[in-house]
């Protein structure tokens, strides 16, 4: 886990879940929600201020949402039909396993080696069926951007050798161009991938 990260998220939670919500539901969420089991049970990893998690218990999910900074979770603390865990995602064990597994630009905080262990983790947690949403900033090096927080993104074909190694197979994949929470114009990648079995 990156300390310098969290202390960001914990310090700017407010203006983040503003920023968040102001941009309303995505495609990305919309492909996770059709092809997730319906009323299944998932798991948002990295959840922030919890907008995805909300419209997914909305859309009859049960959701459990994890996230390091505590700030960022009080925004969905004693939300009904959302079970909040403060947890470094770089910890995540087997014991339960979901329906989904939804990672929207948290991975991308975490040095390459602690993405790639999380990785090999997910087909483990993913009840049979299951699947697994990846959104990332596209590129091939790491850094600091100018609020401190630790990027590390990775190229497409990085990604995809990742999840054909951990038994991932990719059933829905785009690239968008963006911006960031800074207003810095990114490339980002959603990659939407089940357990081959
Ligand atoms: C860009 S925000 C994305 C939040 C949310 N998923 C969304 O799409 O709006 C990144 C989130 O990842 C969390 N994060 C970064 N590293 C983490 C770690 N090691 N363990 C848990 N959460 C982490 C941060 O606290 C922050 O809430």
């Amino acid at each position: 886990m990156d300390e310098k990260t969290i202390d960001f998220y914990d310090h700017n939670a407010e203006k983040y879940s503003k920023w968040r919500s102001d941009q309303g539901p995505d495609q990305a969420q919309k492909v996770f929600l059709q092809n997730t089991k319906p009323g299944g049970y998932i798991l948002d990893l990295g959840c922030g201020t919890g907008e995805k998690s909300l419209w997914f218990r909305d859309n009859g999910l049960n959701v459990k949402a994890v996230d390091a900074s505590e700030e960022m979770l009080k925004f969905l603390n004693n939300t009904q039909g959302v079970f909040c865990s403060q947890m470094d995602i770089t910890k995540l064990e087997h014991e339960e396993k979901f329906d989904g597994i939804w990672a929207s630009f948290s991975i991308q905080h975490l040095k390459i080696d602690e993405q790639n262990k999380l990785l090999k983790k997910i087909p483990k947690s993913l009840n049979k069926g299951g699947i697994f949403y990846l959104g990332m900033h596209e590129g091939s090096q790491s850094y600091r951007d100018q609020l401190g927080r630790l990027y590390v993104p990775r190229s497409e074909k990085d990604l995809r050798a990742i999840f054909s190694f951990n038994r991932l197979s990719i059933f829905e994949f785009f690239r968008e161009k963006s911006s960031s929470f800074d207003g810095k114009p990114i490339e980002v990648l959603h990659l939407f991938a089940r357990q081959n079995t």
